[in-house]
């Protein structure tokens, strides 16, 4: 497992490196009022706030499996984590989550208001299709058009809808499979198989990671349910208690705590499985499931 931590710490560093060379800074000769330098400061308020960078971790991992040499694929690694920064902002706003926190600070639109929140997020949505597209790489269309639909209306915003849509409603187990496997396990599906397809990947990769990335990503989001009860704002850096409060249709919610945490387990078994496909990549994927278990953050 310490194997696994200094792998993913090196992969996020990277990441961390690429995004703050695409992250336009503002300019100087821009005066301080102005609407793109306060766009350009919320664009990196929440891109360089930290975070645990799950979805460019799995995209450099899964292009790993084929290839030794990181570098081309980190445009496309921090544009996913672009995408995924802007669903987060998106997320926090008054008519979605309302939430006042998030990575230890406050959203973005306590920071810098409602407009400059959902301009932000649009510039990151922007910025990350333009990465992608500039790269260059072979194949880059086609990765992009995999994340662009696992990002959109079949995908991740359906399962936002979804998860609206459903506040205040009597929690049912097949609709809440259905928001987890949209609103987050679609992005992180999308990573893992754009890294796939950049690298070439054949048949069986990618199989495995379509099942690799449900089976993760409705872990992710049953214990991420599990931590809106029971973690602390100082460990996860959001406010807590807020699913209850909007009524959200949760996983623990529909069928208790105890039979969360067992299907969340449940989940990691079948991503552990689904890890074999990876070739040498396996037991990095195998850990990284497994850590899901424990998280706190
Ligand atoms: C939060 O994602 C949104 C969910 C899908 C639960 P993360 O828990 O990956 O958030 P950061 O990027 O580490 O802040
Ligand atoms: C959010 O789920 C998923 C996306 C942002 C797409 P949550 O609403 O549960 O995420 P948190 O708890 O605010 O991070
Ligand atoms: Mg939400
Ligand atoms: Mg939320
Ligand atoms: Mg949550």
């Amino acid at each position: 497992m310490s194997g696994f931590k200094a792998r993913y710490d090196e992969y996020a560093a990277q990441v961390e490196l690429e995004l703050e060379r695409l992250l336009p800074l503002p300019r100087e000769d821009w005066p301080e009022s102005s609407r793109p330098k306060a766009l350009a400061q919320a664009m990196r308020y929440s891109l360089l706030s930290g975070g645990k960078r799950l979805r460019p971790v799995l995209l450099l991992a899964a292009y790993r499996t084929l290839r030794e040499d990181l570098a081309p694929a980190l445009p496309f690694a921090a544009a996913v984590e672009m995408i995924h920064a802007y669903s987060l902002i998106h997320d926090d706003l008054p008519a979605m989550d309302n939430d006042d926190l998030r990575r230890g600070q406050p959203t973005s639109h306590r920071a810098f208001g409602e407009a400059t929140a959902i301009l932000a997020g649009d510039a990151l949505l922007n910025l990350a299709f333009e990465t992608m597209l500039g790269s260059g790489l072979p194949r880059a269309c086609q990765a992009a058009r995999i994340i662009a639909e696992k990002a959109g209306a079949q995908g991740m915003i359906a399962g936002q809808m979804a998860d609206i849509l459903s506040e205040g409603r009597s929690p049912d187990p097949a609709l809440v499979r259905y928001i987890h496997l949209r609103k987050t396990a679609c992005l992180l599906t999308a990573p893992v198989m754009a890294g796939l397809t950049l690298s070439d990947a054949g048949q069986g990769m990618l199989e495995a990671g379509e099942t690799y990335g449900r089976e993760l990503g409705l872990a992710f989001q049953i214990t991420d349910d599990l931590l809106d009860l029971s973690g602390t704002p100082e460990q996860t850096g959001k406010s807590g208690g807020r699913d209850a409060a909007l009524g959200k249709m949760t996983w623990p919610a529909a069928v208790g705590f105890d039979k969360a945490r067992a299907d969340a387990s449940a989940a990691v078994d079948k991503a552990v499985l689904a890890a074999e496909g990876f070739g040498h990549q396996a037991p990095f994927f195998r850990s990284l499931a497994l850590s899901l278990l424990e998280r706190v953050r």
